[in-house]
């Protein structure tokens, strides 16, 4: 006969075993709130995927690598890279700068005038030394110019500073040049036309 000892512990063994199971109801909430994660998940990875822009090497926004033979030689006119929007100008005392090719004034693109040597803008004509400095027109400051920098093959290696200073090779010879394109030095305050 079974007892009520034997009852009673088959009754909470029942219970013990027993799994609450969510309703209908919950279940359904639960399923919304996984979606609503995933689509916020979703629709933050897109923002992110977006908001960081990756430029490939070689083109406007990267880097771009020359050689030693893409480096105008001391006063020649400079060396422009259409695709990298950018001169190389090697200035009369022996140092290197890269000058963003675009106008200041509202963004057309000089070009060299070898018999002016200066940099034109076809727009409003404004004129740029060979350093990339105002002379005269209606741009509101020099040539922008980009971080670059400049490997020899003694070892060394120069970068562009934070005020966009020409880089001084004094007699070294290069190896290779890194120019940043997606790191500019504007000429603002008062070397805005320096
Ligand atoms: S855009 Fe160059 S002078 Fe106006």
């Amino acid at each position: 006969m079974a007892t009520a000892n034997q009852a009673k512990v088959a009754r909470d063994t029942e219970q013990a075993i027993t799994v609450s199971t969510p309703s209908r109801r919950e279940f359904l909430y639960y399923i919304w709130m996984a979606s609503l994660v995933l689509l916020l998940g979703e629709a933050g990875a897109g923002i992110l995927w977006f908001a960081y822009p990756r430029f490939k090497e070689g083109t406007f926004g990267g880097t771009f690598t020359l050689g030693p033979g893409e480096v105008p030689g001391a006063g020649e006119a400079p060396n422009s890279k259409p695709a990298g929007r950018f001169h190389i100008s090697h200035l009369g005392d022996d140092s290197l700068i890269v000058l963003y090719g675009v106008c200041t004034h509202l963004g057309c693109l000089p070009s060299w005038v070898e018999a002016n040597t200066r940099f034109e803008c076809p727009c409003h004509g404004s004129k740029f030394e060979l350093d990339g400095k105002y002379i005269e027109g209606p741009a509101p400051r020099s040539l922008d110019r980009f971080v670059t920098t400049v490997y020899f093959e003694d070892g060394t290696v120069e970068t562009t500073n934070t005020e966009g200073d020409p880089i001084q090779l004094a007699g070294r010879s290069i190896a290779r040049i890194d120019i940043d394109t997606g790191n500019r030095v504007r000429r603002t305050g008062a070397k805005a036309k320096l």
